[in-house]
């Protein structure tokens, strides 16, 4: 009688911890409001849990007006998923003329990353130099040591200069390619697939814009994002602090054109979602798979399902959320008049029978 007392116990027990775990909630375009009466104006960007509180990280696109009044990155916190508190600005763009953060320049897609062996917060971004449009492709890390900031700068530039990605046959890395070679005939997709870009950049770093960052099971992060002008992604190692990289890396899916990348792990599959390449406006969403994060990845069909499912729900993935057992697919409705404006899609992700992903929006 007292074991079946003690098990009735223990399954309530059980049963009132599953009910407090927070659910995301699913999002589809509406204002999503916080605490403060505003719109969440935290794009592009991801959730982090640290000590039961959620720290959702964007673009703060200021007033909305495309090209300027970027504050830097937002953060928001909340213990349920759904009631979010505006934290202000976490790294905040400088006056100081000619600092790489200063106001004007483009910081996009910013992930943040704990590091439990240097107890630091870790923040990744997209960073593009004031002045010069897209031209930089640079990444920007900066630490903090509380996950609301203020975040410090530490570098941004391209990536792993003068290495090649361990993925680049030694009989390519030789070819010296002609410097005006017309785009998008045959023999220039060719010369894309052989690492024409990727010999081009070796001695300045390779180009980086769209990213993610992933944290493994066993702890290593990588460096996930869209290089070789948008044409091909890389996923690259970052040494044990996270804010380097260690010069391993790997090119995948050469002038497949993949941006937007959310990566997530499910029963020992890696899996990403990412976008075409259309600029704000949507495209069809891609689903790729690798059962070891450094390659080989395997291209399957588009993982949205239903009406909608060609343009991603008029939406672009940003991240996949994993707490718990669930998962849900954040994306960005970009609104390109009013970038501050732009809503939220959080869908959760289901699983066929044979584990691949899908998302629909009802
Ligand atoms: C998209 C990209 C966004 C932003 C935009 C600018 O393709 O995913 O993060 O860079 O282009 O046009």
């Amino acid at each position: 009688m007292r074991k079946f007392i003690t098990l009735v116990l223990l399954l309530a027990a059980a049963m009132t911890s599953r009910a407090a775990e927070p659910v995301m909630p699913t999002v589809k375009g509406e204002p999503f409001i916080a605490s403060d009466g505003k719109h969440i104006n935290a794009h592009g960007g991801a959730i982090l849990l640290h000590d039961g509180t959620y720290y959702w990280y964007g673009e703060n696109r200021g007033d909305g007006t495309p090209g300027k009044g970027q504050k830097g990155v937002a953060c928001y916190t909340s213990t349920d998923l759904k009631n979010w508190d505006n934290k202000g600005i976490v790294l905040a763009v400088t006056d100081s003329v000619g600092a790489p953060l200063e106001r004007g320049c483009i910081i996009e897609r910013p992930k943040v990353v704990y590091n439990p062996a240097t107890g630091k917060f870790v923040m990744w971004f997209h960073h593009e130099l004031k002045g010069v449009g897209y031209g930089s492709a640079y990444s920007g890390v900066a630490v903090s040591d509380s996950p609301t900031g203020p975040f410090v700068h530490l570098n941004s530039g391209r990536i792993n200069p003068g290495i090649y990605p361990e993925n680049l046959p030694e009989e390519y890395r030789k070819i010296q390619w002609p410097k005006d070679m017309e785009w998008w005939t045959p023999e220039w997709r060719k010369a894309v697939e052989k690492g024409m870009f990727t010999v081009r950049d070796l001695d300045g770093g390779q180009m980086a814009r769209d990213m993610t960052v992933f944290v493994d099971d066993d702890g290593k992060a990588y460096h996930v994002y869209s290089s070789e002008e948008n044409l091909t992604l890389n996923i690259a190692e970052l040494d044990s602090t996270y804010t380097r990289h260690t010069g391993r890396y790997i090119r995948i899916f050469p002038g497949g054109h993949n941006e937007a990348p959310a990566l997530f792990k499910h029963n020992g599959t890696y899996w990403m979602i990412t976008s075409g390449c259309t600029g704000w406006a949507p495209n069809e969403a891609r689903l790729m798979k690798a059962d070891n994060i450094m390659g080989d990845w395997t291209q399957l069909p588009n993982p949205c399902r239903g009406e909608g499912a060609k343009t991603t729900f008029d939406s672009q993935s940003t991240a996949v959320a994993h707490f718990g057992d669930r998962y849900t697919f954040m994306a960005d409705m970009w609104n390109p008049k009013n970038l501050a404006d732009s809503r939220h899609l959080w869908l959760p992700i289901k699983f066929d029978a044979d584990g691949t992903p899908y998302i629909t929006k009802d």
